[in-house]
């Protein structure tokens, strides 16, 4: 093979595993869990979608996407929880069931996207977060206390609200993201929200696009 050749064929299998098309600046990857139960209709994805946009189009980001809906995730009972319980004590940190912890733990940024449900969001976001917390992987314990793992420096929260919730004490969605990711060693979050959709006091559409500014101020300094 010419020199040229060669060269050229491993160049495009590195800028396809880490690096950007130009220029060679590492590309960071970036886990986007999505949990938009209504998928198309939903506006939180519609929110979402727009900052993913406004990420790829800097070409300075991997987009790997995490349907939650498309996945088969349990919540821990009975056999299910034991079987975490065993595999955790033999160490065997491999098991498949430990896949989301691994992909969680590795990404150097994650957004996570999802409607205002009963004052925090849907219990599937929940259950995924259940299937996250795995000690050894996402977190560390010890003598001095709990420690983050993940590799990601900053989280990003994408939701839509059918009435105005920003400060105040009912709202426990974003709240409780906030505290997750810093559980996790995620030093920053940040919650981008369009609130006050179904109030029916002011249009969706110029409520989305506030949310959507918003999200391109956010999407500038990820
Ligand atoms: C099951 C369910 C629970 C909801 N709970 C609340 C709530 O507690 N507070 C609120 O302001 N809106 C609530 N809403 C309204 C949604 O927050 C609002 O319609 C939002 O736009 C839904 O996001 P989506 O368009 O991404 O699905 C709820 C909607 C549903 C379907």
């Amino acid at each position: 093979m010419k020199k040229r050749g060669k060269y050229a064929i491993l160049e495009k299998i590195y800028r396809k595993k880490n690096f950007c098309a130009k220029g060679g600046r590492s590309m960071k990857k970036v886990l986007f869990v999505d949990c938009c139960i209504r998928r198309e209709a939903s506006r939180s994805k519609e929110l979402a979608e727009y900052f993913i946009q406004k990420l790829e189009e800097t070409g300075a980001y991997e987009i790997e996407r995490l349907c939650l809906m498309d996945e088969n995730l349990s919540y821990f009972s009975d056999g299910f929880f034991l079987q975490r319980e065993a595999l955790l004590a033999e160490g065997k940190f491999d098991h498949p069931r430990f896949r989301y912890a691994h992909r969680f733990a590795a990404a150097d940024k994650i957004v996570i996207a999802a409607p205002f449900w009963d004052l925090s969001f849907p219990a599937l976001l929940k259950v995924y977060i259940e299937n996250l917390c795995v000690d050894g992987i996402t977190f560390h314990s010890d003598e001095t206390g709990l420690h983050g793992l993940c590799k990601a420096d900053h989280m990003v929260f994408l939701t839509a609200r059918g009435g105005i919730y920003t400060d105040s004490p009912m709202e426990q969605g974003a709240r409780y993201l906030e505290q997750m990711a810093a559980f996790f060693g995620i030093a920053k979050f940040d919650c981008v929200a369009a609130e006050g959709l179904d109030i029916g006091a002011w249009p969706v559409v110029e409520l989305m696009e506030q949310a959507k500014e918003k999200a391109a101020e956010v999407a500038k300094a990820f």
